[in-house]
């Protein structure tokens, strides 16, 4: 499953990509709104920290299908070839997802309720559909359920469209949905931090590694200093 940091945020961004293998950046208007800033300004900077060989998912504004591919092909002249253009899987989305499909763009179904909006995304050449987990929770539907659903529909009926999941409020809905195998997860940077828990019994037994090691070479010493 792949990982990828659902914000804009370009500290919270660095942070986790110095530590841990990450496979992009998601970002919805929303998410852009809280950075206050501009947002191709924002979006420079995370493409530039990334590299242009790291996917970069950003959405579309417009409500209209022509208004939409002209907002998406903007997106991917600013921001480079691994840039997926994000559209809401409505009619007018999936009109507009078909037309940048055909001509080659890489697309994000996104705002995925239920696996036939999934279907019909997978069926207008999306590259990925995002199912909401936790906004699907909150409905009181199963979000990993419809999710392993959407997973089964793409496996069984040939698609190459692959999962996004997205929307999370903890990692157990990570883990869940790692477990059966999607392909890709988009997570905000404080759950992923959360993924190495249980940090005092951690750090426990790497201090009890460290003071037997000191034990037996001396203070300080490491493998590298200890012939
Ligand atoms: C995907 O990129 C979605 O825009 C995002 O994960 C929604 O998350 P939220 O439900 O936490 O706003």
């Amino acid at each position: 499953m792949k990982l990828l940091i659902d914000d804009a945020d370009i500290e919270k961004i660095r942070k986790i990509y110095e530590f841990y293998a990450i496979d992009g950046v998601t970002t919805n208007p929303s998410i852009l709104a809280k950075s206050g800033r501009k947002p191709y300004e924002v979006l420079r900077e995370i493409r530039d920290l990334l590299g242009e060989d790291a996917e970069l998912h950003v959405q579309v504004v417009s409500s209209k299908a022509d208004d939409m591919v002209k907002e998406g092909k903007k997106i991917v002249e600013k921001l480079g070839k691994n840039t997926y253009v994000k559209i809401p899987t409505v009619p007018e989305g999936l009109k507009a997802m078909r037309i940048l499909h055909n001509e080659g763009y890489k697309i994000t179904a996104t705002a995925i309720y239920t696996p036939l909006q999934a279907y019909l995304a997978a069926k207008a050449g999306a590259n990925y559909a995002a199912p909401y987990v936790n906004r699907i929770d909150n409905l009181g539907t199963n979000g990993i359920e419809v999710t392993r659903k959407i997973h089964d529909i793409f496996e069984n009926n040939g698609f190459k469209t692959e999962i996004l999941a997205a929307s999370f409020k903890n990692s157990l809905q990570v883990l869940e949905l790692c477990e059966y195998g999607v392909g890709a997860a988009t997570v905000a940077p404080d759950i992923i931090e959360g993924f190495i828990n249980n940090t005092t019994n951690v750090q426990a037994a790497v201090q009890d590694f460290t003071d037997d090691f000191e034990k037996l070479c001396g203070e300080g010493k490491t493998m590298l200093n200890c012939d």
